[in-house]
């Protein structure tokens, strides 16, 4: 179990708390219909935002974006107030299984690796309310691209406690949920390194400096590297895939 402070002493600092890169967001996006221009737009797991201040340059709607950690959301605050678009953006501390919002409310549900936290299909399922009729639902999680990924990364991710399923997995998972699949899109690489693992590497590199000496501390910041050498190692075999959906 990682001691939460320790853990988010690395996250906080960085542009993002998981893989993603704007082109991404924009490209998932543009498998949506047009939306209309107060659409209200619910990002579940928004950390400190970066897809989120994407989204606000997409849409004119309004975006109320929920984290259960507050620094981030003060850094999603900060960082909208200076686009300019703070007035759109609602920031909310709350869990992502008690979100705190009627039924039908939101036009379009948008997630970033974030799901995977209550699991995929349980996900999709206690957020699907919260649309109205004909919403739209787009979320990234892990998946496999390849059969057969070899027995080190398959232990790699039993000992994360998180085992990938196939694409035609997470499909049937999106069916059982009672979802429309529109599309489906592949994160790119530059998406895992650009604005995650490079600046999560110097970060590491920087913290062994002053905390390496703890061994809680050292075996966590290990176990961050082990997670970018598997991705450099075996990124042919795994990935993040967007999920865009509907509620019909
Ligand atoms: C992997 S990060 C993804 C963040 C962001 N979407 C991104 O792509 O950079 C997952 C986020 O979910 C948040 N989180 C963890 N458990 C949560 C929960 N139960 N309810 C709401 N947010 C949670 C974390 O604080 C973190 O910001």
């Amino acid at each position: 179990m990682i001691p939460d402070s320790f853990f988010y002493q690395i996250f906080e600092s960085l542009p993002r708390q998981g893989p993603g890169c704007s082109g991404a967001t924009r490209k998932a996006w543009s498998f949506l219909p047009p939306i209309h221009k107060n659409a209200a737009v619910l990002d579940i797991g928004c950390g400190s935002g970066t897809q989120t201040r994407e989204l606000a340059s997409l849409t004119p709607g309004t975006i109320v974006a929920v984290d259960n950690h507050q620094p981030f959301l003060d850094t999603l605050v900060e960082k909208a107030g200076r686009d300019g678009t703070g007035w759109r953006i609602k920031t909310i501390c709350a869990s992502m299984d008690a979100l705190p919002f009627e039924k039908g409310r939101f036009d379009l549900i948008w997630s970033e690796g974030a799901i995977f936290i209550i699991g995929f299909e349980n996900g999709l399922k206690t957020w699907k309310p919260f649309l109205k009729k004909g919403g739209f639902m787009v979320v990234s999680d892990a998946d496999w691209f390849e059969h057969n990924p070899p027995q080190e990364l398959l232990q790699w991710w039993e000992k994360e406690g998180y085992v990938p399923a196939s694409e035609d997995e997470m499909k049937e998972r999106v069916n059982r949920a009672g979802l429309r699949l529109i599309a489906t899109y592949r994160l790119p690489e530059a998406g895992w390194w650009d604005n995650y693992y490079v600046p999560m590497l110097a970060r590491i590199a920087e913290l062994k400096k002053t905390r390496g000496a703890d061994p809680t501390c050292a075996a966590i910041l290990d176990s961050l590297e082990e997670e970018a050498e598997m991705y450099r190692k075996y990124k042919r075999y795994y990935g993040y895939t967007f999920f865009v959906m509907q509620k019909v």
